[in-house]
């Protein structure tokens, strides 16, 4: 892998594709060109090999037996949570959770944190630009209990309207739950002056990185939040993992999500205690295999370096935003301000339904998606119901894009 990268950090994305046995596959006779990786990313080899060996070798469960297997397994599936600890700058392995995927992460903490702690007349402060794994828990606590939940809204060039944060952040604001990089305008957003604004009147903040994550480097130490939340799947990782950052004290202090095996200490008829962190909040057999697909995932990751990452990606973005707007009519949505972006361009051409443009794109061999990226609120906000979306990652190249602009032109042509 060293020798893939470059002193300057530089990497061939051709040499990456090597990586990932799904780039051998042709679509309609045409080379894969993924650039659907908002949604989900492609696995590389040691991620496959990860799993595979897993079952082939070690296979068996944890914490629940003396023997070779389930020692193997054990070790395993805990290093996978050192792995993800080191990722983000997380002091203690403990600290870190596994969930079956981000969704699961904010319900975890919507009911064992907000259930039990958020009170009627409470408020939960969230961004227009949420995705909907980020609304509706909240929307649940606000029926169960009375809170309510304010909203921050975007300005025309898709940036936050942080003139507006004072206003909303109260004393009665317990909690800012917010998405660090949009899956829909790319916008990465200032979390951390307002995690800070955010302390000053005593609000917890959770952060929700499934989308900043894979692609720029994190540390919540630095960062000081109280909560992040992201997705395997969205990492090169296997889908059905996830996982939580908690501060400790926090964790420590609410309560179970899920209540049965392995989550305990002791049981009794009259009264169970609770395990110690984070099996607490890991009921049942968790996903062994998927845990420990997410270290290799972590690892193939840290192998190419996140800044590596972050500036190839910073490249890719640029050239896209570049050739995509000689065309007036491609109608690109965000990317307006100076702000800090990742990878993720949702656009339309003019005329044609996205769902015809990801049509034509995927008769190409081209993978894009076409939707509402579940926001539908910012949908509504930006007056529209669907976008087609390109998003990158490592194995992306510029001349991928050409060949996305290409076929766009056709697009126009025949639809629009
Ligand atoms: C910003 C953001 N948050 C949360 C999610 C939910 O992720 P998952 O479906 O893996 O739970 C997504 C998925 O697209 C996302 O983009």
């Amino acid at each position: 892998m060293e020798k893939l990268i470059k002193s300057s950090g530089a990497f061939d994305p051709l040499l990456i594709k090597n990586d990932f046995p799904v780039f051998k596959r042709r679509i309609h006779g045409k080379p894969l060109i993924y650039l659907d990786n908002a949604a989900t990313t492609q696995k590389p080899q040691s991620v496959i090999h990860s799993i595979d060996n897993y079952y082939r070798q070690h296979n068996s469960n944890i914490h629940r037996g003396v023997h070779t297997l389930s020692y193997e397994s054990t070790v395993m599936y805990e290093d996978a949570h050192k792995k993800v600890a080191d990722f983000i700058g997380a002091h203690d392995w403990r600290n870190i959770i596994f969930t079956r995927n981000a969704t699961e992460a904010i319900n975890l903490l919507a009911y064992g944190w907000g259930l039990h702690n958020l009170k009627k007349g409470d408020e939960v402060l969230i961004t227009i630009m949420e995705h909907h794994s980020n609304i509706v828990p909240w929307q649940m606590l606000r029926d169960l209990k009375g809170i309510k939940i304010n909203v921050l809204g975007i300005d025309d060039k898709g940036d936050l309207l942080l003139d507006e944060l004072p206003a909303l952040l109260t004393e009665r604001t317990k909690l800012v739950s917010m998405i660090h990089a949009s899956n829909v305008l790319g916008t990465v957003n200032p979390i951390k002056h307002i995690i800070q604004e955010a302390k000053k009147v005593g609000a917890l903040v959770l952060i929700d990185a499934a989308q900043s994550i894979p692609h720029m480097p994190i540390d919540v130490n630095d960062l000081g939040c109280d909560f992040l939340v992201a997705s395997g799947h969205k990492m090169m990782g296997p889908t059905g993992i996830g996982f939580i950052y908690g501060r400790q004290e926090l964790l420590e202090d609410m309560e179970p999500f899920m209540y049965g095996g392995d989550m305990i200490e002791k049981v009794t008829l009259e009264k169970s205690t609770w395990n110690e962190l984070p099996w607490k909040y890991e009921a049942g057999t968790p996903n062994i295999a998927g845990g420990i697909g997410l270290g290799a995932a972590v690892d193939y990751i840290q192998n190419i370096g996140l800044p590596n990452i972050y500036q190839h990606e910073q490249e890719i973005l640029r050239y896209a935003l570049e050739k995509m707007s000689e065309f007036d009519w491609i109608n690109i949505y965000g990317h307006k301000s100076d702000s800090q972006s990742v990878g993720v361009v949702s656009f339309n051409v003019e005329g044609v339904h996205p769902h015809d443009v990801a049509g034509m794109l995927d008769e190409e061999g081209i993978a894009v998606r076409s939707g509402h990226h579940c926001a539908q609120p910012l949908m509504h906000e930006l007056s529209m119901d669907f976008t087609a979306r390109v998003s990158f990652y490592v194995y992306n190249s510029k001349e991928e894009i050409d060949l996305c602009i290409q076929t766009l032109k056709k697009v126009k042509k025949l639809f629009g």
